[in-house]
């Protein structure tokens, strides 16, 4: 049986509902009152508490600023019909933060501290799930570490935290996406499948680039010679070509999506033949010049399904189909959040009831 932990609750003096406006919530900004925390010191995991929102007190020493040793994850609470809250598919990305936290060299958090802690922050700040049509809370399990100290080592120490933050789907429209062809996001033997901070910082300079180029996203590709399709750093990337579903295979370069997970599990339901194998620049290419790429998009925690409209390679522009016509994709979307949303029945046993 699992043990019911221990959970020192400081509750915030004034909630901050009422100064927020629900119809503005863009992605990541506006947090819940409360926040779960958790410190790794003498081998264990300790002081479990729900606090107010807020700073975090630590010295400008701590590895994790200097030496990059963070971890984070992400996942939704929806609000179902009857007002209860479901959080969607929580043992999965508990997993992948363990698979991330042994690629780092930090400690494993036990499944009980993720669970419960998310549980009953959640609870206390119940009334900050959205209940507006694809909005969701987004769920941030975050790891650093915390020896305040300058050598190269893995820390003795470290901070979890849970933060929650109401939201809607992080893209609003249809993507405009750059194949990248110079720089890289992950390389062989590396981080790439890790979700970790370095993976998001090593992206920026070449994200900065490609916006002043007009795009909204990079579609990167493997570090060798940048012949295949990788994934979007915010999302993992699925295409619809000759109508199967097609998405690069996981490997050391690419995070295993929860979401991607789940849209091949549907898919597969659906009985859309689904491929899971590397996928070359030149197929995708080819593809829409043809007319057998029929569908294109992002999925992921926060991007949801977003839909790819155009794709940029070596300056040439090729815009895809109309969104509003791929019906193996939006169909797949719909069955998704129905089930996120608790209007159709839950077969896969996806949706944790609190
Ligand atoms: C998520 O989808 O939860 C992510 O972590 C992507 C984020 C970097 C925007």
């Amino acid at each position: 049986m699992i043990e019911t932990l221990d959970i020192n609750i400081v509750k915030a003096e004034a909630t901050r509902l009422s100064v927020t406006d629900f119809s503005q919530l863009p992605f990541g900004k506006v947090f819940t009152d409360h926040m779960f925390t958790a410190d790794y010191e003498d081998g264990e995991w300790k002081n479990l508490q729900i606090l107010p929102y807020g700073p975090i007190p630590m010295s400008p020493a701590i590895s994790a600023l200097h030496y990059g040793q963070a971890i984070f994850e992400g996942l939704k609470a929806y609000r179902q019909p009857d007002g209860k809250i479901s959080v969607f598919r929580a043992d999965k990305n508990f997993e992948r933060f363990n698979k991330s936290a042994a690629r780092m060299s930090m400690p494993s958090i036990p499944e009980e501290i993720f669970m419960q802690g998310l549980a009953a922050l959640i609870n206390i700040d119940e009334k900050w799930v959205p209940s507006q049509e694809n909005y969701a809370l987004y769920i941030r399990p975050v790891m650093f570490a915390t020896d305040p100290y300058l050598g190269v080592k893995a820390s003795d120490m470290y901070k979890f935290a849970l933060l929650t933050t109401p939201t809607g789907p992080y893209y609003s429209s249809a993507l405009k996406v750059k194949i990248e062809t110079e720089y890289t996001r992950a390389d062989e033997g590396g981080v790439g499948f890790a979700k970790t901070a370095g993976n998001y910082a090593r992206s920026l300079y070449p994200f900065e680039q490609a916006k002043k180029e007009g795009f909204d996203q990079l579609i990167w590709t493997d570090s060798i010679n940048h012949e295949y399709i990788e994934e979007a750093g915010t999302a993992n990337l699925i295409f619809v070509i000759n109508g199967k579903l097609i998405t690069p295979s996981i490997r050391s370069t690419v995070l295993d999506g929860v979401t991607r997970d789940t849209i091949i599990k549907l898919a597969k339901d659906a009985g859309v033949e689904v491929e899971e194998r590397r996928v070359s620049v030149k197929e995708v290419i080819e593809g829409i010049e043809n007319g057998s790429l029929t569908e294109a998009f992002a999925a992921g925690t926060a991007a949801t399904v977003t839909q790819i409209g155009e794709i940029g390679y070596l300056g040439n522009t090729y815009k895809l189909t109309d969104s509003s016509t791929r019906t193996i994709s939006n169909g797949i979307a719909k069955k998704l959040n129905d089930i996120r949303y608790g209007l159709a029945s839950d077969e896969f046993g996806w949706n944790w009831i609190l």
